[in-house]
Protein backbone atom coordinates (compact mmCIF):
# COMPACT_ATOMS: atom_id res chain seq x y z
CA UNK A 1 0.00 0.00 0.00
CA UNK A 2 0.96 3.53 -0.69
CA UNK A 3 3.33 4.46 2.26
CA UNK A 4 4.71 7.97 0.55
CA UNK A 5 1.68 9.89 -0.19
CA UNK A 6 0.79 12.90 -1.91
CA UNK A 7 -2.46 15.20 -0.60
CA UNK A 8 -4.57 17.30 -2.72
CA UNK A 9 -1.95 19.66 -2.68
CA UNK A 10 0.37 17.43 -3.95
CA UNK A 11 2.73 17.29 -1.34
CA UNK A 12 4.88 14.83 -0.15
CA UNK A 13 4.09 12.45 2.98
CA UNK A 14 6.71 9.83 4.13
CA UNK A 15 4.43 8.30 6.68
CA UNK A 16 4.86 7.65 10.45
CA UNK A 17 8.20 10.17 10.05
CA UNK A 18 7.87 11.39 13.63
CA UNK A 19 7.63 7.78 14.78
CA UNK A 20 10.36 6.71 12.66
CA UNK A 21 12.42 9.32 14.09
CA UNK A 22 11.54 9.11 17.74
CA UNK A 23 12.53 5.48 17.68
CA UNK A 24 15.93 5.83 16.15
CA UNK A 25 16.89 9.13 17.97
CA UNK A 26 19.28 10.44 14.94
CA UNK A 27 19.88 13.16 17.33
CA UNK A 28 23.06 11.55 18.91
CA UNK A 29 24.60 11.34 15.35
CA UNK A 30 25.26 8.00 13.85
CA UNK A 31 24.98 5.80 10.87
CA UNK A 32 21.59 4.46 9.55
CA UNK A 33 20.34 2.59 6.67
CA UNK A 34 17.29 3.34 4.39
CA UNK A 35 16.21 0.31 2.59
CA UNK A 36 13.37 1.76 0.77
CA UNK A 37 14.45 5.44 0.13
CA UNK A 38 11.86 6.22 -2.38
CA UNK A 39 11.91 10.11 -2.10
CA UNK A 40 13.80 10.48 0.54
CA UNK A 41 11.44 11.30 3.28
CA UNK A 42 13.26 9.59 5.49
CA UNK A 43 16.91 9.92 4.70
CA UNK A 44 16.12 13.96 5.05
CA UNK A 45 14.89 13.76 7.74
CA UNK A 46 17.97 11.84 9.38
CA UNK A 47 20.79 13.65 7.69
CA UNK A 48 19.12 17.08 8.83
CA UNK A 49 21.23 16.07 12.26
CA UNK A 50 24.33 16.61 12.84
CA UNK A 51 27.31 13.77 12.73
CA UNK A 52 24.68 11.07 10.47
CA UNK A 53 25.56 9.42 7.99
CA UNK A 54 22.82 7.64 5.37
CA UNK A 55 23.12 4.49 3.60
CA UNK A 56 19.99 4.42 1.17
CA UNK A 57 18.42 1.61 -0.82
CA UNK A 58 16.12 1.51 -3.53
CA UNK A 59 14.81 -0.91 -6.28
CA UNK A 60 13.73 1.72 -8.49
CA UNK A 61 15.85 3.53 -10.93
CA UNK A 62 13.77 6.41 -10.54
CA UNK A 63 14.50 6.68 -6.87
CA UNK A 64 18.40 7.21 -8.07
CA UNK A 65 17.43 10.48 -9.26
CA UNK A 66 16.13 12.09 -6.09
CA UNK A 67 19.34 10.34 -4.86
CA UNK A 68 21.84 12.19 -6.64
CA UNK A 69 20.43 15.73 -5.44
CA UNK A 70 20.60 14.58 -2.14
CA UNK A 71 24.77 13.68 -3.07
CA UNK A 72 25.08 16.84 -4.20
CA UNK A 73 23.63 18.42 -0.57
CA UNK A 74 24.92 16.19 1.60
CA UNK A 75 28.35 14.76 -0.15
CA UNK A 76 30.18 12.42 1.95
CA UNK A 77 27.23 11.50 4.80
CA UNK A 78 24.95 9.96 1.96
CA UNK A 79 25.36 7.11 -0.46
CA UNK A 80 22.80 5.69 -2.65
CA UNK A 81 23.00 1.97 -4.14
CA UNK A 82 20.19 0.76 -6.26
CA UNK A 83 19.66 -2.69 -5.24
CA UNK A 84 17.15 -4.90 -3.77
CA UNK A 85 17.47 -4.65 -0.07
CA UNK A 86 17.08 -8.64 0.08
CA UNK A 87 21.06 -7.74 -1.27
CA UNK A 88 21.85 -5.99 1.78
CA UNK A 89 24.41 -8.66 3.21
CA UNK A 90 26.68 -7.91 -0.31
CA UNK A 91 27.82 -4.60 1.22
CA UNK A 92 30.07 -5.78 3.87
CA UNK A 93 28.50 -3.55 5.91
CA UNK A 94 29.27 -5.36 9.08
CA UNK A 95 32.03 -3.46 10.01
CA UNK A 96 29.90 -0.56 10.68
CA UNK A 97 28.48 0.51 13.58
CA UNK A 98 24.78 0.96 11.83
CA UNK A 99 22.53 2.44 14.58
CA UNK A 100 19.17 1.94 12.45
CA UNK A 101 17.66 0.36 9.95
CA UNK A 102 14.57 1.06 8.40
CA UNK A 103 11.80 -0.49 5.98
CA UNK A 104 9.11 1.88 4.67
CA UNK A 105 7.03 -1.45 2.56
CA UNK A 106 5.17 -0.87 -0.50
CA UNK A 107 5.04 1.40 -2.85
CA UNK A 108 4.93 5.57 -3.58
CA UNK A 109 2.12 7.32 -4.85
CA UNK A 110 4.57 8.31 -7.45
CA UNK A 111 5.17 5.12 -8.19
CA UNK A 112 1.28 4.03 -8.30
CA UNK A 113 0.72 7.46 -10.07
CA UNK A 114 3.43 6.09 -12.91
CA UNK A 115 1.41 4.69 -15.86
CA UNK A 116 4.69 2.82 -17.14
CA UNK A 117 4.64 1.31 -13.99
CA UNK A 118 1.08 -0.40 -14.34
CA UNK A 119 0.64 -0.93 -10.60
CA UNK A 120 -2.87 1.15 -10.61
CA UNK A 121 -6.12 -0.47 -12.62
CA UNK A 122 -6.77 3.11 -13.38
CA UNK A 123 -4.59 3.24 -16.04
CA UNK A 124 -5.01 1.53 -19.18
CA UNK A 125 -2.03 -0.14 -21.23
CA UNK A 126 0.41 -2.97 -20.61
CA UNK A 127 0.18 -4.86 -17.07
CA UNK A 128 3.64 -4.73 -15.85
CA UNK A 129 3.73 -4.25 -11.79
CA UNK A 130 7.49 -4.27 -11.59
CA UNK A 131 8.94 -1.94 -9.21
CA UNK A 132 12.83 -2.51 -10.50
CA UNK A 133 15.29 -5.26 -10.75
CA UNK A 134 12.48 -7.93 -11.61
CA UNK A 135 12.53 -11.11 -13.51
CA UNK A 136 8.96 -10.68 -15.21
CA UNK A 137 5.75 -8.86 -15.32
CA UNK A 138 2.25 -9.15 -14.25
CA UNK A 139 1.78 -9.83 -17.67
CA UNK A 140 3.33 -12.41 -17.89
CA UNK A 141 1.42 -14.21 -14.62
CA UNK A 142 -1.21 -13.60 -16.43
CA UNK A 143 -0.92 -14.69 -19.69
CA UNK A 144 1.50 -17.67 -18.89
CA UNK A 145 0.98 -19.07 -15.47
CA UNK A 146 -1.23 -21.70 -14.48
CA UNK A 147 -5.08 -21.81 -13.80
CA UNK A 148 -4.47 -23.11 -10.57
CA UNK A 149 -1.37 -21.10 -9.73
CA UNK A 150 -3.47 -17.83 -10.74
CA UNK A 151 -5.74 -19.11 -8.22
CA UNK A 152 -3.28 -19.79 -5.51
CA UNK A 153 -1.59 -16.43 -5.81
CA UNK A 154 -4.69 -14.47 -5.53
CA UNK A 155 -5.84 -16.77 -2.99
CA UNK A 156 -2.81 -16.00 -0.37
CA UNK A 157 -1.70 -13.05 -1.42
CA UNK A 158 -5.30 -10.95 -2.27
CA UNK A 159 -7.77 -12.66 -0.05
CA UNK A 160 -9.59 -12.97 -3.02
CA UNK A 161 -12.57 -15.44 -2.23
CA UNK A 162 -13.22 -15.48 -6.17
CA UNK A 163 -9.79 -16.37 -7.15
CA UNK A 164 -11.22 -19.61 -8.50
CA UNK A 165 -13.52 -17.65 -11.08
CA UNK A 166 -11.39 -15.22 -11.83
CA UNK A 167 -8.57 -17.40 -12.89
CA UNK A 168 -10.53 -19.35 -14.86
CA UNK A 169 -11.52 -16.99 -16.95
CA UNK A 170 -8.22 -15.22 -17.18
CA UNK A 171 -7.20 -18.73 -19.07
CA UNK A 172 -10.36 -18.64 -20.92
CA UNK A 173 -9.94 -15.56 -21.99
CA UNK A 174 -6.65 -15.94 -22.88
CA UNK A 175 -6.53 -18.29 -25.81
CA UNK A 176 -7.70 -15.60 -27.85
CA UNK A 177 -6.01 -12.28 -26.56
CA UNK A 178 -3.73 -11.07 -24.68
CA UNK A 179 -4.60 -9.69 -21.24
CA UNK A 180 -3.67 -6.01 -20.47
CA UNK A 181 -4.81 -3.51 -17.51
CA UNK A 182 -8.04 -3.23 -19.18
CA UNK A 183 -9.09 -6.54 -20.13
CA UNK A 184 -8.39 -7.97 -16.72
CA UNK A 185 -10.06 -5.47 -14.73
CA UNK A 186 -13.25 -6.64 -17.12
CA UNK A 187 -12.41 -10.04 -16.65
CA UNK A 188 -12.42 -9.74 -12.69
CA UNK A 189 -15.66 -7.54 -12.88
CA UNK A 190 -17.56 -10.39 -14.62
CA UNK A 191 -15.95 -13.23 -12.61
CA UNK A 192 -16.72 -11.69 -8.84
CA UNK A 193 -19.42 -13.39 -6.96
CA UNK A 194 -19.55 -11.10 -4.20
CA UNK A 195 -19.09 -8.07 -4.61
CA UNK A 196 -18.18 -5.36 -2.41
CA UNK A 197 -19.26 -1.64 -3.00
CA UNK A 198 -16.82 0.00 -0.82
CA UNK A 199 -13.83 -1.30 -2.51
CA UNK A 200 -12.75 -1.57 -6.61
CA UNK A 201 -13.65 -5.47 -7.61
CA UNK A 202 -10.18 -5.37 -9.16
CA UNK A 203 -8.40 -4.01 -5.57
CA UNK A 204 -7.22 -7.57 -4.38
CA UNK A 205 -6.11 -9.47 -7.57
CA UNK A 206 -4.10 -5.78 -7.92
CA UNK A 207 -2.15 -6.86 -4.76
CA UNK A 208 -1.54 -9.98 -5.24
CA UNK A 209 0.36 -9.50 -8.44
CA UNK A 210 2.18 -6.68 -7.26
CA UNK A 211 3.50 -8.62 -4.34
CA UNK A 212 3.96 -12.12 -6.60
CA UNK A 213 6.00 -9.79 -9.32
CA UNK A 214 8.08 -8.48 -6.79
CA UNK A 215 8.30 -11.51 -4.52
CA UNK A 216 7.88 -9.06 -1.56
CA UNK A 217 7.33 -12.37 0.64
CA UNK A 218 10.96 -13.63 -0.05
CA UNK A 219 12.62 -9.92 0.14
CA UNK A 220 10.91 -8.72 2.93
CA UNK A 221 12.21 -12.02 4.70
CA UNK A 222 15.42 -11.75 3.74
CA UNK A 223 16.01 -8.00 4.25
CA UNK A 224 14.95 -9.12 8.21
CA UNK A 225 17.60 -11.65 8.26
CA UNK A 226 20.08 -9.66 6.68
CA UNK A 227 19.27 -6.18 8.50
CA UNK A 228 19.26 -8.31 11.82
CA UNK A 229 22.91 -9.44 10.74
CA UNK A 230 24.34 -5.91 9.94
CA UNK A 231 22.77 -4.39 12.69
CA UNK A 232 25.21 -3.92 15.58
CA UNK A 233 24.34 -4.17 19.72
CA UNK A 234 21.66 -1.58 20.73
CA UNK A 235 21.06 -0.88 17.16
CA UNK A 236 17.09 -0.39 16.23
CA UNK A 237 15.23 -1.93 13.36
CA UNK A 238 12.14 -0.73 12.49
CA UNK A 239 9.76 -1.54 10.44
CA UNK A 240 6.40 0.23 8.58
CA UNK A 241 4.06 -2.41 6.91
CA UNK A 242 0.93 -1.58 4.91
CA UNK A 243 -0.77 -4.78 4.61
CA UNK A 244 -1.57 -7.88 6.87
CA UNK A 245 0.59 -10.25 5.53
CA UNK A 246 3.28 -8.11 5.59
CA UNK A 247 2.65 -7.13 9.53
CA UNK A 248 2.21 -11.07 10.19
CA UNK A 249 6.21 -11.81 9.07
CA UNK A 250 7.57 -8.71 11.05
CA UNK A 251 5.53 -9.56 13.75
CA UNK A 252 6.38 -13.24 14.05
CA UNK A 253 10.28 -12.46 13.00
CA UNK A 254 10.21 -10.02 15.87
CA UNK A 255 8.69 -12.00 18.64
CA UNK A 256 10.70 -15.23 17.52
CA UNK A 257 14.19 -13.65 17.96
CA UNK A 258 12.60 -11.84 21.53
CA UNK A 259 12.03 -14.83 23.16
CA UNK A 260 13.62 -17.87 24.72
CA UNK A 261 10.62 -20.53 24.19
CA UNK A 262 10.09 -21.56 21.04
CA UNK A 263 6.75 -20.23 18.97
CA UNK A 264 5.67 -23.72 18.80
CA UNK A 265 6.12 -26.84 21.15
CA UNK A 266 7.23 -29.08 17.97
CA UNK A 267 10.28 -27.18 17.00
CA UNK A 268 13.30 -29.31 17.79
CA UNK A 269 15.54 -27.70 20.95
CA UNK A 270 18.11 -27.18 18.24
CA UNK A 271 15.94 -24.87 15.80
CA UNK A 272 14.66 -22.28 19.11
CA UNK A 273 15.50 -19.23 18.51
CA UNK A 274 17.73 -17.19 20.19
CA UNK A 275 17.30 -13.99 22.51
CA UNK A 276 18.73 -11.02 20.06
CA UNK A 277 16.41 -8.64 20.39
CA UNK A 278 14.14 -6.07 23.03
CA UNK A 279 10.79 -6.03 21.45
CA UNK A 280 9.69 -2.81 23.56
CA UNK A 281 5.87 -3.09 22.81
CA UNK A 282 3.68 -5.98 21.33
CA UNK A 283 1.39 -3.01 19.91
CA UNK A 284 2.66 -1.55 16.76
CA UNK A 285 2.37 2.41 16.31
CA UNK A 286 0.09 3.73 13.85
CA UNK A 287 -0.59 7.08 12.86
CA UNK A 288 -2.27 9.19 14.74
CA UNK A 289 -5.80 11.00 13.38
CA UNK A 290 -4.25 14.32 12.58
CA UNK A 291 -1.65 12.10 10.27
CA UNK A 292 -4.29 10.08 8.82
CA UNK A 293 -7.18 12.86 8.07
CA UNK A 294 -3.91 14.48 6.80
CA UNK A 295 -3.30 11.77 4.43
CA UNK A 296 -5.75 8.82 4.65
CA UNK A 297 -4.15 6.07 2.52
CA UNK A 298 -2.01 6.50 6.04
CA UNK A 299 -4.59 4.50 8.30
CA UNK A 300 -3.03 1.17 7.56
CA UNK A 301 0.47 1.99 8.64
CA UNK A 302 1.70 0.21 10.98
CA UNK A 303 4.82 0.67 12.73
CA UNK A 304 6.80 -2.18 15.10
CA UNK A 305 10.59 -1.58 16.03
CA UNK A 306 12.83 -3.93 17.86
CA UNK A 307 16.32 -3.30 19.53
CA UNK A 308 19.01 -5.79 19.00
CA UNK A 309 20.30 -6.76 22.39
CA UNK A 310 23.76 -8.95 21.46
CA UNK A 311 26.47 -8.60 18.43
CA UNK A 312 25.69 -11.91 17.29
CA UNK A 313 25.20 -12.83 13.58
CA UNK A 314 25.07 -16.30 13.00
CA UNK A 315 21.25 -16.57 14.72
CA UNK A 316 18.84 -19.73 14.27
CA UNK A 317 15.51 -18.18 12.72
CA UNK A 318 12.55 -20.77 11.56
CA UNK A 319 10.90 -17.48 9.49
CA UNK A 320 11.16 -19.76 6.24
CA UNK A 321 9.37 -22.52 7.38
CA UNK A 322 7.13 -20.55 9.17
CA UNK A 323 6.24 -18.65 5.90
CA UNK A 324 6.61 -21.55 3.13
CA UNK A 325 3.59 -21.77 1.69
CA UNK A 326 4.06 -18.30 0.75
CA UNK A 327 7.09 -18.69 -0.45
CA UNK A 328 6.83 -21.66 -2.22
CA UNK A 329 3.70 -19.51 -4.29
CA UNK A 330 6.26 -16.90 -5.12
CA UNK A 331 8.60 -19.45 -6.55
CA UNK A 332 6.36 -20.26 -9.45
CA UNK A 333 7.67 -17.18 -10.85
CA UNK A 334 10.70 -18.85 -11.35
CA UNK A 335 9.38 -20.68 -14.70
CA UNK A 336 9.21 -17.64 -16.37
CA UNK A 337 12.57 -16.66 -16.29
CA UNK A 338 14.63 -19.39 -15.96
CA UNK A 339 13.68 -20.67 -19.10
CA UNK A 340 15.41 -17.59 -20.86
CA UNK A 341 18.55 -18.56 -19.06
C1 LIG B 1 6.73 3.54 0.60
S1 LIG B 1 8.04 3.89 -0.41
C2 LIG B 1 9.25 4.58 0.67
C3 LIG B 1 9.09 6.03 0.88
C4 LIG B 1 10.21 6.68 1.68
N1 LIG B 1 10.20 6.27 3.06
C5 LIG B 1 10.12 8.18 1.62
O1 LIG B 1 10.00 8.80 2.68
O2 LIG B 1 10.14 8.74 0.55
C6 LIG B 1 8.67 2.31 -0.65
C7 LIG B 1 9.88 2.27 -1.53
O3 LIG B 1 10.47 0.99 -1.34
C8 LIG B 1 10.98 0.54 -2.56
N2 LIG B 1 11.06 -0.92 -2.46
C9 LIG B 1 10.04 -1.79 -2.35
N3 LIG B 1 10.53 -3.04 -2.24
C10 LIG B 1 11.89 -2.95 -2.26
C11 LIG B 1 12.94 -3.89 -2.18
N4 LIG B 1 12.70 -5.19 -2.05
N5 LIG B 1 14.22 -3.44 -2.22
C12 LIG B 1 14.48 -2.11 -2.35
N6 LIG B 1 13.51 -1.17 -2.46
C13 LIG B 1 12.23 -1.58 -2.39
C14 LIG B 1 9.98 1.03 -3.58
O4 LIG B 1 10.57 1.11 -4.85
C15 LIG B 1 9.59 2.39 -3.01
O5 LIG B 1 10.37 3.41 -3.57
Amino acid sequence: MDATIVSKLQKHYPVLLKEVISVISPQHGGTFIDCTFGQGGYSKKILEFQNTKVIAFDRDFESKKIADRFKQNFENRFLFKNIKFSQLNNLKLKNENIKGIIFDLGYSYTQIKDPKKGLSFEHEGKLNMQLGLNSYSAEDVINKLEEKELEKIFKFFGNEQDGKYIARNIVKYRTENKIDTKSLVKIIDKSKKRKNYKVHNATKVFQALRIFVNKEISELINGLINATKTLKKDGVLVVVTFHSLEDKIVKYFFKSLSQNKSISRYTPLTKQSEILFKLTSKKPLVPTEKEIKENPPSRSAKLRYVIKKKDFYNFDTDICDQFKKLIEIENFGNKLWINFL
